[in-house]
């Protein structure tokens, strides 16, 4: 008997109809109830469990939209559908223990993830952010709200927004020096996205890459993932180094403008040996100038994408420090041969920004409030990093050697004894300073070790009150 299968509840919450259609759903699903099974008539199934005839017709005529039963008026409904399936209940409980067939690239993620510090909530004296509490958010809103009342006048379009790919044309050929008409620029949800979007374009498995040693670990991610032998390069002080003898790589990776995690700027000497390298072969480079409009001590050095007179360089920004590191949009300057297929490749992966942030973004840069915005941040950076690199160097000398960048939103301290960053992160943090291990961002063996400390998101009086905390733990 049918009925001696289904066990309703009059005190559940869920209604009658719910749960006698779900139970003969499980049991169809299961293979109880078997294919081609008449089911008792609605009157006979109602009379058997005690509830209206509504209920079950209700129930019946569910199931049989769902495809689990025919029924037809005056006969009593037959099982229908497939092969019998695990319920989806028990599918999900034995799920877990399953593992999973993934795709070379997925199952490559697990052995290059790194932490994105965006994640969570912000302590002094984490690294790579700028001060979002400094961000003009009325000037902002304003924009946002323009931009999604004019959102019903506005033509569908392009997914890279033409009046934002003009206005960050102009942005980057005046302030850093990037040569590259609008349509070369495609605007992404973060710098990030832009390197998967290469990585997937440009590499395939097996292909050489050069990254900087140590590295921004979010490239070394994103190449990897899509197969690449990733090979660090050690740095000197004119930033990063080809090493003798070796033959030139499908891309090499580099942030020249800041070099991510020492700050150092790139030589013009080793900007030219690295785009001689590029020109003959199939070499790309990635230039990441992640925070490039951030420059204390002189004129901002040009991007390495403006030297380049041979189309090999991809120029890779974000918005994530110039304006807060949730807003979420980056870009990427492609050479005018990549132009098309880029463009594919952006909409197959579905990388593309909400139309209205892009609008809302075009009119902030246009209106002036992004430069002057930096304008006013640059110059709180640059106290900021005076300010920290002094209380440093006078407080924890001893222990700590500082490299001062001259740009940039965050610096390296090595550790002048022992060779301990990860127990010392690991100390600052339980006293509620964040730092980063120089060790965790090495590729291979760490050479140094050392903290990187972010400057410009802290006040001067937050700074202070980290450094007190420092010398109380070294
Ligand atoms: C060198 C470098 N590139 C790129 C990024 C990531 O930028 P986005 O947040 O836009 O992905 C970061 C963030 O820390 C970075 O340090």
């Amino acid at each position: 008997m049918i009925s001696g299968l289904i066990d309703l509840n009059r005190a559940d919450d869920e209604g009658l109809v719910t749960q006698l259609t779900g139970q003969l759903r499980s049991l169809i699903a299961a293979g109880r109830l078997t294919q081609g099974r008449a089911l008792p008539s609605s009157r006979q199934l109602a009379s058997d469990l005690g509830v209206s005839r509504n209920t079950v017709t209700y129930a019946f005529e569910q199931l049989a939209a769902e495809g689990y039963l025919e029924a037809s008026h005056g006969r009593r409904p037959v099982v229908t559908g497939g092969e019998p399936f695990e319920a989806a209940g028990a599918a999900a409980t034995g799920a877990r223990s399953v593992k999973p067939q993934l795709s070379p690239w997925a199952a490559k993620l697990g052995q290059t993830d790194w932490p994105m510090s965006y994640q969570a909530p912000l302590k002094p004296l984490r690294p790579g952010h700028g001060d979002a509490r400094e961000f003009p958010n009325e000037i902002w809103a304003r924009c946002l709200r323009r931009s999604a009342v004019r959102a019903a006048r506005r033509e569908l379009g392009p997914v890279n927004r033409t009046r934002l790919r003009e206005a960050l044309a102009h942005y980057l050929a005046t302030s850093r020096g990037v040569r590259a008409t609008a349509d070369q620029i495609m605007i992404l949800p973060s710098a990030q996205a832009a390197l998967t979007l290469i990585a997937s374009a440009l590499i395939a498995p097996g292909d050489e890459v050069w990254v900087e040693d140590p590295g921004y670990p979010g490239a070394a991610a994103a190449f990897r993932a899509s197969g690449a032998r990733v090979t660090g390069m050690r740095l000197d002080q004119q930033g990063m180094q080809r090493m003798p003898g070796m033959a030139a790589p499908k891309l090499i990776f580099m942030t020249p403008s800041h070099q991510h995690p020492t700050g150092r700027l790139m030589s013009l000497a080793r900007r030219t040996e690295f785009l001689r390298l590029s020109r003959p072969g199939e070499t790309w480079i990635v230039e990441d100038d992640y925070d490039g409009e951030f420059h204390y001590d002189s004129r901002p050095v040009p991007a390495l994408q403006g030297l380049d007179g041979h189309g090999r360089v991809l120029y890779v920004g974000t918005f994530s420090k110039a304006m807060t590191s949730d807003i979420r949009l980056g870009y990427l300057v492609v050479p005018p041969a990549l132009v098309g297929t880029f463009e594919i490749a952006q909409r197959h992966i579905g990388l593309i920004a909400s139309s209205h942030i892009q609008e809302a973004l075009a009119e902030f840069i246009s209106g002036g409030h992004f430069l002057a915005h930096l304008r006013r941040v640059r110059r709180l950076y640059h106290a900021r990093r005076d300010h920290l690199a002094a209380g440093l160097a006078r407080h924890l000398g001893e222990v700590l050697s500082v490299e001062v960048p001259s740009g940039g939103i965050q610096l390296v301290a090595r550790l002048k004894r022992g060779r301990v960053d990860q127990a010392a992160v690991k100390r600052l943090a339980e006293a509620g300073v964040e730092t980063r291990a120089l060790s965790s961002l090495a590729l291979g063996k760490p050479r140094d070790h050392g903290l990187l400390l972010g400057f410009a998101a802290w006040r001067d009086s937050e700074i202070s009150a980290a450094l007190r905390t420092m010398v109380s733990c070294f």
